[in-house]
């Protein structure tokens, strides 16, 4: 093995991604797969995560699957019991699933304000919590958090996913506090603006596409695959002294000024 090849490779790791079915996590969960890890893809959809896993496992990775609807705090208690079961460890945790639904604050309905926080922040807590001990019991692992610029600055309409992904960002910060002893790191992605699902309502309108390209300093939308490098970095040996830390991949979003 090379040198680089033996500070970022994930051989012999177990990684368990949520929203793997498709967009982010399901590019991460690639990208992790490609370094070496076996992926366990999450996702509510068993439709899309059979054909994403079906996907992998046809380029020869190693890619298995379990469905669980995050907002249902007895699924996430079953999933984690079913890796705890099989295949009996994790070194790996990358909470990537996530929803975002706007309405004007006036009309904003209770519950996807609940919704979002237990699928956005609440999961997470639930997943670390539930996975923090085997990952202890083999003295090490890294959880990494999707958050977004929205943990930084405020946008218009979404009030439960701003506030979601802020509380996300300082969860992280308490994670990797309380679990730095048990060799656990925890560290976040914040996201700008890439084409997935999620953000296809901004994509497929030609004024706010164009707005959200020329808010970056690289004038451009990212791509999925932009979060591959970190994703491995994180999940890997080479950022072994790095945790508590926000890492923001947007072109530019967050340090742009005029
Ligand atoms: N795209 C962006 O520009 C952007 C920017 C900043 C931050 N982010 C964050 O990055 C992460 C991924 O975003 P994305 O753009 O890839 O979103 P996406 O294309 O909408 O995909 C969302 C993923 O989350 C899963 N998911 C949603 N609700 C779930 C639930 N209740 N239980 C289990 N899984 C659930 C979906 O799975 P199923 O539908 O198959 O169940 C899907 O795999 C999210 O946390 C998002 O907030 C994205």
């Amino acid at each position: 093995m090379s040198y680089l090849e033996q500070l970022f490779s994930l051989e012999g790791k177990i990684a368990v991604v949520t929203g793997a079915s498709r967009g982010l996590g399901n590019a991460m969960a690639g990208a992790l797969l490609r370094a070496g890890a076996s992926v366990i893809l999450v996702s509510a959809n068993q439709t899309r995560l059979d054909a994403a896993t079906a996907a992998f496992q046809a380029q020869g990775l190693s890619a298995t699957s379990h469905c669980c609807d995050l907002a249902d705090k007895t699924r996430i208690a079953a999933l984690i019991e079913a890796v705890r079961r099989d295949p009996g460890r994790v070194d790996i945790l990358v909470n990537a699933a996530g929803m975002t639904e706007g309405h004007a604050l006036a009309d904003y309905p209770d519950e996807v304000w609940e919704r979002t926080l237990q699928v956005n922040v609440g999961a997470v807590f639930h997943l670390a919590r539930g996975f923090a001990p085997l990952m202890a019991a083999q003295h090490g692992g890294s959880i990494i958090n999707l958050t977004s610029i929205n943990a930084e600055q405020g946008f218009p309409g979404n009030p439960a996913y701003v506030a979601a992904k802020g509380a996300l960002k300082q969860l992280s910060k308490a994670l990797a506090v309380d679990l730095a002893t048990s060799g656990v790191r925890v560290n976040t992605i914040g996201p700008g603006y890439f084409h997935t699902d999620m953000t296809s309502g901004s994509w497929n309108d030609p004024d706010r596409r164009a707005q959200r390209s020329s808010r970056t300093l690289l004038g451009r939308w990212g791509e999925p695959d932009d979060l591959a490098g970190l994703v491995i970095y994180l999940a890997s040996s080479a950022s072994g002294y790095v945790t508590g830390q926000d890492f923001y991949i947007d072109g530019g979003w967050l340090a742009k000024g005029l």
